[in-house]
């Protein structure tokens, strides 16, 4: 076979527990500015969701069963569901590596797929004269991609970034640096505001995407706040009720979940509701206190924090875990 549809057969056969045991593998070798980040989208994108997906007789209605909302599929978005990643900028050589390599006698020399992405990664690396740690997190992704989306979809794409040069051209070192840095509390500031006030950055590709959070307060609250027409961007926005899709403010919706790049420890602790619901939503399983997934209704914060909003909600916990045990029982032949 001349194109790399052999190799999309092999991705084929990762699951997501193979794909976590991947990502154990490959945490150490990603650059700390993009380690929670490839964490954050792999929870964006969960592979589970799309084959149940693209298995279902009718996936609209099936949609419709999970209220699904905004742009969930990833077919739709190849070349710019990562762009929180530092490495997206990097994405039009990551993502003609990977067709390059799908094609090569290499990619049927071995069976391991971290070992895959590690290679892809330092050639990337090679040619760029870069850390292979810098595109380890984004080739990660583009391998998922490729699974969810298929060779033909995923070849078909552009392969381009949508990124402003002069954000392209920050070193990790600098993102880092400014990424949740807390503000300076002035004198005038203390006067107006006597509790502190804290910046939420919500797109750390954009200066302007930005909210001022009074402490303690949940971070909807201090994102309704913000009303510029962030509808006009998402329409799941409600007008003049911030950048953050709210429907309930409870707990109940599942629009509002975030994922958070850096300071995660400057958020309130996960309540026992807070985690029951991110399970039934279907976003996250964890006994973590302060997880890098949370509910921004639920969630208060005591410092700057850099969030990431996906582009979808939903409501499928329930669904997928019965789902993925049909499925194993069809695969042990005990269904
Ligand atoms: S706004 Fe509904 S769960 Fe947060």
């Amino acid at each position: 076979m001349k194109d790399g549809r052999l190799f999309e057969a092999f991705v084929n056969r990762h699951d997501e527990d193979a794909w976590q045991r991947v990502l154990a593998e490959l945490e150490s070798h990603i650059h700390e500015v993009d380690r929670v980040a490839t964490r954050i989208w792999f929870h964006f994108f969960p592979l589970s969701l799309a084959q149940a997906l693209q298995e279902a007789e009718d996936p609209q209605a099936l949609a419709r069963e999970l209220f699904l909302d905004g742009t969930y599929r990833l077919v739709d978005q190849i070349d710019s569901s990562h762009r929180f990643l530092y490495g997206h900028r990097y994405w039009p050589e990551v993502k003609r590596a990977v067709i390059e390599y799908a094609q090569s006698p290499r990619a049927s020399q071995t069976l391991d797929l971290a070992g895959h992405v590690r290679e892809v990664a330092a050639q990337v690396a090679e040619r760029r004269r870069l850390e292979p740690s810098l595109v380890m997190g984004i080739t990660a992704v583009a391998f998922m991609t490729l699974q969810q989306v298929g060779w033909e979809a995923f070849e078909s794409t552009p392969g381009t970034i949508a990124l402003d040069p002069r954000i392209a051209a920050r070193t990790p070192e600098e993102v880092l640096a400014h990424r949740a840095r807390d503000d300076r509390q002035g004198f005038f500031s203390w006067w107006k505001y006597p509790d502190k006030v804290w910046t939420i950055t919500f797109d750390e590709n954009d200066p302007e995407a930005t909210f001022r959070l009074i402490n303690r307060q949940h971070l909807t609250t201090a994102a309704a706040q913000d009303k510029r027409p962030h509808h006009l961007r998402d329409p799941r926005c409600v007008p003049n009720e911030g950048p953050i899709p709210v429907q309930c403010r409870s707990g109940s919706c599942g629009s509002c979940w975030v994922g958070v790049l850096g300071g995660a420890e400057k958020l309130s602790e996960m309540e026992d509701y807070e985690r029951h619901r991110l399970r039934e939503f279907g976003y996250l399983e964890t006994d973590e206190p302060k997880p890098i997934i949370r509910l921004a209704c639920q969630a208060r914060a005591f410092g700057a924090v850099s969030i990431v909003i996906p582009p979808w909600n939903g409501i499928f916990g329930r669904f997928l875990r019965k789902w993925k045990q049909q499925r194993s029982m069809e695969l042990t032949g005990t269904l």
